[in-house]
């Protein structure tokens, strides 16, 4: 496994493996480090599926707002570089914020529409920092497959629409959400939880469950459901609602607030952000009829 710090490394590195072979299937996981198993499900994917995976860690200034966590978000490069090998990286591009922006960015890619919801409403311009950092990385590793965990489910759909808007050579693959034993969706922040928060933040996977059933219901609408959400949710007393929300998914628009859910052909995702003390998880599911 090798390292690069520069762009100009990781050209070089990827040149290097086109030449010497030029139908080889590149697959690229992009993360923000310090590593779990969710991440580490998206390196073994690659590495099953592609002959050369690289793998980038860079926490990204530009995705996060001036009141978010950048500052203190966990990091551990030398822990990190461990498990990728473990989960057969041949290449980590571990860029310094200088390296990516040695000054200030003036073009931005922006995806209208499917950020106006969910994370994109109560994370103004975190979506524009994904779409331009996504994109650079992309122009930087060229990559034919790029992994995406569906734990972000906004991200895949952002990232599938600028690839496809863009006519950007990668395949853009979701891949599934790692939870623990109890539900809870393994997260980089998981690590700021006490005890407590701990515990109770399993109602997120609770909540979801719960809405699995309720979506069988007759007469389950939208306005319902998300309101039985609430209810599910504030059972957690460290409990604070940001948003739960019933979408369409890809496009990320509004059912119809009274239409029979049950009923529905169009693929739903019921998503939410729930903070507990100063940390923000988010988790969602897929409901699909067809
Ligand atoms: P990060 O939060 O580090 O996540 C990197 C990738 O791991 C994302 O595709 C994310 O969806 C996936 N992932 C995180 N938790 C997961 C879990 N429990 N199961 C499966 N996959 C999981 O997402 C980002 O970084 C950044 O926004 C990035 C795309 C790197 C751009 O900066």
């Amino acid at each position: 496994m090798i390292k690069c710090e520069t762009i100009d490394e990781m050209r070089k590195a990827i040149s290097a493996f086109r030449r010497e072979k030029p139908d080889g299937v590149v697959g690229f996981v992009p993360t923000m480090g310090y590593l779990h198993e969710g991440h580490a499900s998206l390196m073994k994917r690659s590495a099953t599926e592609c002959d050369l995976t690289v793998l980038s860690i860079f926490v990204n200034p530009l995705q996060f707002g001036p009141n978010e966590d950048f500052d203190r978000y966990p990091r551990d490069p030398e822990r990190d570089m461990a498990l990728a090998k473990a989960n057969d990286v041949d290449i980590v591009f571990m860029p310094s914020v200088q390296e990516m922006y040695p000054r200030p960015i003036k073009t931005k890619v922006l995806v209208e529409g499917i950020t106006s919801r969910l994370c994109g409403a109560s994370r103004p311009g975190h979506f524009d920092g994904v779409g331009t950092v996504v994109s650079k990385l992309f122009h930087i590793v060229s990559p034919d497959r790029a992994y995406f965990g569906m734990k972000d489910a906004q991200q895949v759909a952002v990232i599938t629409k600028m690839t496809e808007d863009l006519n950007l050579p990668v395949s853009i693959i979701p891949c599934e959400t790692i939870r623990e034993s109890d539900g809870l969706a393994l997260s980089s922040r998981n690590v700021y939880l006490s005890e407590e928060e701990r515990k109770q933040a399993v109602i997120l996977s609770q909540a979801l469950d719960a809405a699995s059933e309720l979506l069988k219901l007759e007469d389950m609408t939208a306005d319902r459901l998300v309101s039985e959400l609430h209810r599910i949710v504030k059972q957690a007393e460290l409990a604070v609602i940001d948003y739960i929300d019933v979408l369409l998914f890809p496009d990320l628009t509004e059912p119809d607030g009274q239409m029979d859910l049950s009923k529905s052909e169009d693929q739903l995702i019921v998503a939410m952000a729930v903070r507990f003390g100063k940390t923000r998880l988010i988790d969602n599911r897929l409901f699909s009829r067809k």
